[in-house]
């Protein structure tokens, strides 16, 4: 078994992320030399509980590790005031110390809540990422952004904080639903689109038999999307440029995620990869690339029997005038121009600061009349 590590390169806050399959059997092996003494608290929610903490648990205990556990309700909801306060106390009470770990076991929630529990327990102790989704292994594990949403919205409360070691086990994704395994490619699809066009080749190829359950090609897809967040992660921790680049597609993604009360109608990773396509299309009106671009990005999302357009969206939406709000509440709007993350070609995205809002309203205003 093949083990992938990539190294986030942040100074006295590096760390790896290690990629491979059976690596939450092998996790005691791996988290064992970070610790001081052998106790770790792992916060999870109840349907990973159920799936693979007792493994958590027997390869901790394989190191002579000492587990205690806390499991909250799984979704999006859970990522709040409330779960972060019990989370919090809860470790206080389990007494982590400054010099302990906490492990964040899960998908995206868990590992936003978790490490944001973990950046102001006692002023900051160590975490590990161990995360089971698609979308968490390539995105929301690796960066060290953490946080809550509140009633004013997405992740407006929270910290940079770097985990100490990211564990991706890619045996994890053989029990996530097919919708979740294809909402968490949309992000692996935006790495091609966003800096890699070999790449984005490769998954036109491979990604049919990656999403049918191939692990060497899911293990290859985790790796490259991973190095390619860990590159520009390490040039723009804190998002004062390229980092920006991660979100293509989400500008389009935001607004639709709000207009459909983020509930299952639109998963995050589904909202990302209509967006990616609108991005592109956006960016050959405006002529900065070929007519083809979009039609690729298209047929690749299609084929995967992906979400594409707006139009694939059910129920009702609000009108291209009430999205482009939404959109502008999220950005700052200079003179009527919105900044977004656009592309020359497949591989070459980058930063845009003044798309005409007319424009992107024009570009709605259709996607919504198609659905008719
Ligand atoms: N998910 C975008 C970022 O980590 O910057």
């Amino acid at each position: 078994m093949t083990l992938d590590v990539v190294n986030v390169a942040l100074g006295a806050r590096s760390y790896e992320v290690r990629i491979g399959r059976g690596l939450i059997a092998q996790a005691g092996k791996h988290i064992a030399p970070l610790l001081r003494r052998k106790k770790v608290a792992v916060i999870t929610d109840d349907t990973v509980a159920a799936r693979h903490l007792m493994d958590l648990a027997k390869a901790l205990e394989q190191e002579g590790i000492v587990m205690t556990a806390l499991t909250i309700p799984p979704g999006e909801s859970s990522k709040g005031w409330e779960q972060f306060a019990r989370s919090v106390e809860w470790l206080l009470e389990q007494k982590i110390e400054r010099r302990d770990v906490v492990i964040a076991f899960g998908g995206g929630v868990v590992g936003d809540l978790v490490g944001f529990a973990s950046a102001v327990l006692r002023r900051g102790v160590r975490f590990v990422q161990i995360p089971t989704t698609l979308l968490a292994q390539v995105d929301s594990s690796v960066g060290g952004k953490t946080g809550i949403n509140t009633a004013q919205g997405k992740n407006l409360v929270g910290a940079f904080h770097q985990p100490s070691l990211v564990l991706a086990d890619i045996d994890a994704l053989a029990t996530l639903p097919e919708r979740d395994f294809l909402a968490g490619y949309g992000e692996v699809v935006k790495y091609g689109l966003l800096g890699d066009a070999a790449f984005f080749d490769w998954l036109e190829t491979n990604a049919p038999a990656m999403a049918a359950g191939d692990a060497a090609l899911r293990q290859y897809a985790v790796n490259r999307s991973v190095e390619m967040k860990a590159g520009i992660v390490s040039r723009d921790e804190t998002e004062e440029g390229e980092r920006a680049l991660l979100n293509l597609g989400h500008t389009f993604c935001h607004a639709l995620e709000k207009a459909t009360g983020y509930s299952n109608r639109l998963l995050h990773g589904e909202g990302v990869a209509i967006g990616c396509a609108l991005a592109f299309e956006l960016s050959q009106r405006m002529g900065l690339c070929s007519q083809e671009a979009p039609s690729r990005v298209r047929a690749h999302l299609r084929s995967m029997g992906m979400k594409t357009d707006i139009a694939d969206i059910a129920g009702d939406l609000p009108s291209a005038e009430a999205l482009l709000a939404l959109m502008a509440q999220d950005k700052k709007v200079i003179d009527g121009k919105l900044r977004f993350i656009l592309a020359r070609s497949i591989g070459d995205a980058f930063v845009a600061d003044s798309v005409p809002s007319d424009l992107v309203l024009s570009l709605l205003t259709e996607a919504l009349s198609s659905r008719r």
